[in-house]
């Protein structure tokens, strides 16, 4: 049984809180918001526990997991050799969606880095998630809160969707703001090398760091394991998503969409509010992700928009592609993963 608890998302309500935290001591699954997408949490320091996570997702246990900490200060327990230059990145992105990798303290157990020595770490920026893991008084490891491979939950009704049943507690704080995952960034390279672009830009850790390496599709990281995401397909609606990218990819999906309909096919549309005339054909399903010149907005929006496409039963849905500046890479990762077909 799921039990769900409503909690006011600035200011949770302590006894929610306590009854969350006790689930996670006693070795349990709780789901929680965090500003990104909501999070399936675990004892990080008690494999049973971490055991579970893996089960209710369906993930291999190949796939590591982040540690999540409410506070930075925090962070020697459960990582070492830490560079001076976390400081600094610390200073400007925590409580944030910037996830660093870095040695591992022996005390974090291998179900959580998947064998790796080192660890993914980050603290949320979120006020649920952080008197969550304080009261809980332990790291916190959470994936995203969906089956492994679908699109990641930024309500509490997704996360049910997916894990009713398989999750003990859900603290329902509402809609996620940023919508998309932090940035994953490995700092054993030099450059640093973003290995998952997310919340935190490119463009604002080159601002600190100076120039930061994006790992490509096809390369692989130093233990020889696929990067993050790389294990297809990822972030996938039910749905075939087409993407289509470059100058013509407007017009390229009002033509598809065209067809589709001319075939009677069921066909939803992600886009931009403005584009959403455009695509305003008897039978198609438009969802509107928000403004194309508030990238936030469409980030916010997305994985809404895949399950509400979803949820009205369309065969495929069309996306375009919002470049690469910004909130962008990450959108373009996601949606690549996420993609059946990339039209370009
Ligand atoms: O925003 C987020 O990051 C959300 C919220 C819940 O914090 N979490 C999240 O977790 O997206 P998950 O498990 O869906 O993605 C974690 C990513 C994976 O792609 C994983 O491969 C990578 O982080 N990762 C974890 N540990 C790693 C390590 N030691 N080295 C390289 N990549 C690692
Ligand atoms: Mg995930």
């Amino acid at each position: 049984m799921t039990q769900t608890l409503p909690v006011t998302p600035q200011h949770p309500e302590p006894a929610a809180i306590q009854h969350a935290a006790a689930i996670l001591q006693s070795g349990g699954l709780v789901a929680f918001p965090t500003e990104t997408v909501y999070g399936l949490g675990a004892n990080a320091l008690d494999p049973a526990a971490v055991a579970k996570i893996f089960a209710a997702k369906g993930r291999p246990s190949e796939d590591p997991l982040i540690v999540h900490l409410a506070s930075a200060n925090d962070l020697p327990r459960v990582a070492r050799d830490i560079p001076p230059l976390v400081n600094a990145l610390a200073a400007a992105f925590w409580p944030g969606p910037l996830t660093l990798i870095l040695p591992r303290q022996p005390v974090i157990p291998h179900a959580v880095t998947a064998g790796l020595e080192t660890v993914a770490v980050r603290v949320p920026g979120h006020p649920v998630a952080l008197a969550l893991i304080a009261a809980a008084g332990v790291p916190v490891a959470a994936p995203s809160a969906n089956r492994f491979g679908h699109t990641s939950p930024t309500t509490a009704a997704h996360v049910l969707h997916d894990l009713a049943g398989r999750v003990d507690v859900v603290l329902d704080g509402g809609p996620t703001t940023l919508g998309v995952e932090s940035t994953v960034l490995d700092l054993s390279t030099t450059p640093a090398r973003i290995l998952r672009p997310g919340g935190v830009t490119r463009e604002q850790l080159e601002a600190l760091l100076g120039p930061v390496a994006v790992q490509t599709k096809h390369e692989k990281h130093e233990a020889g394991l696929p990067a993050p995401g790389l294990l297809e397909k990822h972030y996938a609606p039910r749905a075939a998503l087409w993407l289509f990218s470059g100058e013509a990819a407007l017009d390229r999906m009002q033509t598809h969409l065209t067809e589709f309909l001319a075939a009677g096919g069921k066909v939803g549309v992600l886009c931009a509010d403005e584009e959403a005339p455009a695509f305003a054909q008897p039978g198609a399903c438009v969802f509107r992700l928000g403004s194309s010149i508030l990238l936030e907005e469409i980030a916010r929006n997305l994985y809404a928009g895949m399950r509400a496409l979803d949820a009205a039963g369309v065969e495929v849905m069309l996306c375009r592609d919002f470049g690469e500046s910004g909130l962008g890479l990450a959108l373009r990762d996601r949606l690549t993963k996420a993609a059946t077909r990339v039209i370009d």
